[in-house]
């Protein structure tokens, strides 16, 4: 009995003892915070908060069980990697594209059933996420991210250019993309640049029915890119246009192209890209990893979810 009381006293005091290491993180939260996601409504942002702060952001909410060693190792990794892929505390000085670029890539990490991670919903049940959270989700996504270019890119206005010249291949430009609706945004705040990705009214309402392989003839992708610009407020701005890519499906029309048109314009003068009419394979070659999704590569949330 002694013996066995000397044991339980021995490890007691080698967990006390272990009290003492502690990792870096969790004793100096860094003091950059976003306290909510601003601009988002308050039920949607609350999901994010609840289910996704502890590990993306600067605003961990620990209970005591994550600061005992050796535990805390674990959650501060968790802290360490989460904000390296998605980090929710630089919110405030984002503009509207990158925050709807931060909000897309998130939920894409919940449908796709990865977040959150289900070693820590067992143990903060708060955290796991209900039919209902993800159903909000995808409705606020639908009815907004799925919108019109946010702000920071009707504030530059379109490029002024009387004519704009047809590519190699001969694809016409098409003017009226940037009233399309914005379906996503790549930005990626590592390339200085805003790239967003507009889809015409046939694409969007392939989006919506779940029809997107192969996306319908008349289907047309605009990728746009401009500069990124930090105004005097902190945030960032799209500054200088740099170019506009296109999709147009036509599988008969571009069968010898993958059904597809390609073209690019490039800078404000909106000057077409590529020296000969072949000048397409370099676009066709870089997409096909996509081969399988229609030469596309971006997928519109996870589409097969969104089928009613
Ligand atoms: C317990 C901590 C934890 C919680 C809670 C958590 N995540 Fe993560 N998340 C991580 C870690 C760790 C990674 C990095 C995983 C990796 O590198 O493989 C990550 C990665 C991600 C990624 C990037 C995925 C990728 O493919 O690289 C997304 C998106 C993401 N999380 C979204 C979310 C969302 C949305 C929530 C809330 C619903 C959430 N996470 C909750 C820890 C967490
Ligand atoms: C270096 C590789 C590369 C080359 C070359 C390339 N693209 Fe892309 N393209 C991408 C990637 C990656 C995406 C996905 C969005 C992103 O990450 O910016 C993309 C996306 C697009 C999109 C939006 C639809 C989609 O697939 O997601 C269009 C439109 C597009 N590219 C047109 C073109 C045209 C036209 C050319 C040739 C003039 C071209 N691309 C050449 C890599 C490339």
């Amino acid at each position: 009995m002694k013996f066995k009381f000397k044991i339980i006293l021995c490890i007691a005091c080698l967990v006390l003892l272990a009290q003492l290491i502690r990792p870096e993180e969790l004793s100096t939260a860094k003091a950059q915070t976003a306290k909510t996601l601003t601009g988002v409504p308050k039920e949607v942002a609350n999901v994010f908060e609840t289910s996704c702060f502890d590990c993306h952001s600067a605003q961990t909410n620990l209970r005591w069980f994550d600061k005992i060693t050796p535990a805390n190792f674990l959650v501060a990794s968790h802290i360490r990697d989460g904000r390296k892929a998605l980090d929710f505390s630089q919110w405030d000085s984002l503009a509207t594209p990158q925050r709807n670029a931060m909000l897309y890539f998130a939920l894409n990490g919940i449908l796709s059933g990865e977040m959150p991670l289900s070693s820590y919903t067992a143990l903060h049940p708060s955290a796991k996420l209900k039919e209902k959270d993800i159903a909000l989700l995808k409705n606020y996504f639908l009815n907004n991210l799925v919108s019109k270019p946010g702000d920071a890119v009707s504030r530059v206005g379109q490029p002024k250019v009387k004519e704009v010249k047809n590519s190699p291949n001969g694809v016409a430009y098409l003017p009226g993309y940037r009233n399309w609706k914005a379906i996503s945004s790549t930005d990626r705040f590592d390339n200085g640049t805003i790239r967003i990705i507009f889809g015409n009214p046939i694409a969007v309402k392939a989006i919506h029915d779940g029809k997107t392989k192969p996306w319908p003839d008349g289907t047309v992708f605009a990728k746009t890119a401009w500069k990124q610009e930090k105004g005097k407020d902190g945030n960032v701005y799209a500054g200088q246009f740099v170019q506009v890519e296109f999709m147009i499906k036509d599988a008969t029309r571009y069968a010898g192209t993958k059904g597809w048109g390609w073209a690019r314009w490039k800078g404000e003068n909106l000057l077409p890209y590529g020296k000969t009419v072949k000048f397409d394979s370099e676009c066709i070659s870089c997409h096909r990893p996509e081969r399988n999704n229609d030469y596309v590569f971006t997928t519109p949330l996870d589409i097969k979810d969104f089928k009613k």
